[in-house]
C-alpha cells in the first residue's frame, strides 16, 4: 500500500486536521472505554512534539445529520482527552466557519455528523473541512469503510493529505497476519443480526475454516437448525440465509457449530435469574442471553487447535454478570492460545478489558466494521483515496 504518512512530513508551525474514531461508549455522560482514545496518543503526541497546531475530527454514533443534539456531543471526549494528554482539549462547537489554534494546542470539533452532508459525503462541505488546514491526517482506522465528508471527501481536497500513524500500523498489521495465516483459521462473529452481518459471514466462509457465530446472529443459526429460541432476538426471515452458510461450511469440510446448551432469562435486565438449558430445552417465554457451560468448553477447544483467531463480537450479553460467562470462556481461551489472535470491534473491546486479556491478544485493532470489511478483503474508501492522491 502506497500513500504519504505523517511521520515523513515536517509539521511544525502548520494546522494539521486530524480524523480520529473517537467513537466510544458513553454512559452517563462519561467514556466506559477509552481503547480507542488511548490508541490515537501517540499520533497526536507526536503532532504536538513537532510543533503542530492540532485540530481533531470524529464522529460519534449516528445523531440525525443537520441537528446538534448533547446525547451526540463529543464534550466527554473532549474532557477525557484533556487528561490522557494531561493538557486543556477544548471542544469547538461551529467549527465550519474557522478554528483558532495555536502550535502545540489541540482543539476538538464538535461531531462532524451534526453537519448537513456528512454521510453523504458533500463535495462543499468537504472542502470546507479542508480549508481548514494545512495538512490532513486521516488516522481513523474504524472510519475508513466509510467514503464520507470527513474521512475520503475531505482526503481529496485537503492542501495534503496523508496516513496517521494508527492507520499504517492498522493496516500494516492486519495485512501480515492475514497473508498466508497460520491455519486452521477460525472466525468468532458476534453481533445482534444476521442482516447487517450477511455478506461478512458469507466472504468469512470462503476465508476460514471454522465459524463460531454469537449472540442475536446466533439465535438465528439456533433457530435455522430447527430449535425453538422463545423470545430470543433472532431474524426468522434469514433462517435460510443461515441454512445456506451452514451448508457452505460442511461443504469446505468447516462448520458454524450449533450451541449445545444456552443461558436463558425471562426478560433482558441486568439482574435477571439466569438458567442453563439444552438448546433443545428453550421455552416460549424465555430469551438467550449466554452459551452454555458445555458450548464454552466447545469453543475454547477450537480457540486451542486454531492456528489464527478473529474475533469480533461477544457471544452473550457479557456487560449482565449472569450472562457474562460464555463471552469470559471465550476471552480466556485466546488469552492462553498460541494463536495469532486479533480482535476489533466496540464491544470486543469492551469484553477485553472487562476480563484483563489485553496482553494475551496479539494484535487489537479499532476498528470494527472496518477491520471486518478490511478482513473480507474489501477495499476501504478512505485508503483508496489517500493511495489515488499519493499516485496521482
Ligand atoms: C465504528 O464504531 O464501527 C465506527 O466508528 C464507525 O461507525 P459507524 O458504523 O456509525 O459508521
Ligand atoms: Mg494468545
Amino acid at each position: 500500500m502506497s500513500f504519504l504518512r505523517m511521520d515523513e512530513l515536517d509539521i511544525g508551525g502548520k494546522r494539521v486536521m486530524i480524523r480520529e474514531d473517537f467513537n466510544v461508549p458513553l454512559e452517563a455522560g462519561r467514556v466506559t472505554s477509552d481503547a480507542r482514545l488511548r490508541a490515537a496518543l501517540p499520533t497526536i503526541n507526536m503532532a504536538l512534539n513537532r510543533g503542530a497546531a492540532v485540530i481533531l475530527l470524529s464522529h460519534l454514533g449516528r445523531p440525525n445529520e443537520g441537528e446538534y443534539s448533547d446525547e451526540f456531543s463529543l464534550a466527554p471526549v473532549a474532557e477525557h482527552l484533556s487528561g490522557l494528554l494531561n493538557r486543556p482539549v477544548k471542544l469547538k462547537k461551529d467549527w465550519l466557519n474557522g478554528v483558532d489554534v495555536e502550535a502545540g494546542e489541540v482543539v476538538l470539533c464538535e461531531n462532524v455528523r451534526f453537519n448537513n452532508g456528512e454521510k453523504g459525503n458533500d463535495e462543499t462541505l468537504a472542502r470546507s473541512m479542508a480549508s481548514l488546514c494545512d495538512i490532513f491526517v486521516m488516522d481513523a482506522f474504524g472510519t475508513a469503510h466509510r467514503a464520507q465528508a470527513s474521512t475520503e471527501g475531505v482526503i481529496r481536497y485537503a492542501p495534503v493529505a496523508c496516513a496517521g500513524p494508527l492507520l499504517s500500523r492498522e493496516l500494516y498489521e492486519l495485512e501480515s497476519a492475514l497473508t498466508n495465516p497460520e491455519r486452521p483459521m477460525l472466525a468468532i462473529v458476534g453481533g445482534s443480526k444476521v442482516s447487517t452481518k450477511l455478506t461478512v459471514l458469507e466472504s468469512l466462509m470462503s476465508k476460514v475454516d471454522e465459524l463460531i457465530v454469537g449472540g442475536g446472529i446466533a439465535n438465528t443459526f439456533i433457530a435455522a437448525s430447527g430449535h425453538d429460541v422463545g423470545q430470543s432476538l433472532y431474524e426468522p426471515d434469514l433462517i435460510h440465509e443461515a441454512q445456506r452458510l451452514i451448508r457452505m461450511a460442511h461443504k469446505k469440510g468447516g462448520e458454524i457449530p450449533i450451541p449445545k446448551d444456552v443461558v436463558v432469562a425471562k426478560s433482558f435486565t441486568k439482574d435477571a435469574e439466569a438458567y442453563v438449558r439444552g438448546v433443545d430445552e428453550v421455552q416460549q417465554d424465555e430469551m438467550i442471553l449466554d452459551i452454555g457451560p458445555l458450548t464454552a468448553i466447545d469453543y475454547a477447544t477450537m480457540i486451542q487447535g486454531a492456528g489464527t483467531v478473529i474475533w469480533n463480537g461477544p457471544v452473550g450479553v457479557f456487560e449482565f454478570k449472569n450472562f457474562a460467562a460464555g463471552t469470559r470462556a471465550i476471552a480466556d481461551a485466546i488469552e492462553i492460545s498460541n494463536a495469532f489472535s486479533i480482535a476489533g470491534g466496540g464491544d470486543t473491546l469492551a469484553a477485553i478489558d472487562q476480563f484483563n486479556i489485553a496482553d494475551g491478544v496479539s494484535y487489537i485493532s479499532t476498528g470494527g466494521g472496518a477491520f471486518l470489511e478490511y478482513v473480507e478483503g474489501k477495499i476501504l474508501p478512505a485508503v483508496a483515496a489517500l493511495e489515488a492522491r499519493f499516485n496521482a
